[in-house]
């Protein structure tokens, strides 16, 4: 009995090592999305994913928002009822954003984000670039709410510029 524990033994632990070595390998090539499955989050990482998440969710529903003004001024059409509301779902989200980027939540999580780290490293101008789009958010209000389609589509460019200006600056280009 002892005699063939001694000989199983080496090659269970060889089999053992072979098998950890496989695991370590498979999940550095892994996606970076799933990065985190090998490990539990502390409950303040927890947070910060929640608020990756909520930020991703929040942009493309603004980004639904702000297609559907674009839509509007493209064709000509002239839905005031879609404009006015789909204008104030994006001030709304202007003046939510600095909160959608807490410290910690950049790609040092982990979690496959577009948020460069820019966004803490240079943070004056990441919140003077917030302060715009709230700006020009506002004056798109404004805008859709008079007659006049050249009006429209002039502050829909300017706050256009805003987005692109924070995109250009602090997200990441697509893979
Ligand atoms: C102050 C900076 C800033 C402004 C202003 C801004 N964005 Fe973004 N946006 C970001 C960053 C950073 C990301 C990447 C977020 C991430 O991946 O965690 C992003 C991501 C997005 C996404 C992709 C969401 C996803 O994960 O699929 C959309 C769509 C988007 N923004 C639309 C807009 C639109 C439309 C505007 C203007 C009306 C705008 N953004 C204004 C910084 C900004």
């Amino acid at each position: 009995m002892t005699k063939l524990l001694k000989t199983i033994q080496p090659t269970t632990f060889l089999i053992g090592a072979l098998s950890l070595v496989g695991l370590v390998s498979v999940s550095a090539c892994g996606e970076e999305s799933n990065a985190l499955e090998d490990r539990v989050l502390t409950a303040d990482e927890q947070i910060l994913a929640d608020a990756i998440e909520n930020r991703q969710y929040n942009m493309k529903d603004m980004g639904s928002a702000f297609k559907n003004i674009k839509d509007e001024v493209r064709s000509g059409s002239d839905d005031r009822t879609l404009l006015f509301y789909s204008a104030k779902s994006v001030q709304t989200s202007a003046q939510s954003h600095e909160h959608w980027f807490p410290a910690g939540s950049g790609p040092e999580l982990g979690i496959e984000t577009r948020a460069l780290p820019e966004i803490w490293l240079q943070h004056d101008v990441f919140v003077a670039g917030v302060a715009e789009f709230i700006d020009e958010s506002n004056k798109l209000v404004t805008a859709v709410q008079s007659n006049d389609a050249a009006v429209h589509a002039e502050q829909l460019k300017r706050t256009a510029d805003t987005c692109k200006t924070c995109h250009d600056q602090f997200r990441s280009p697509e893979d």
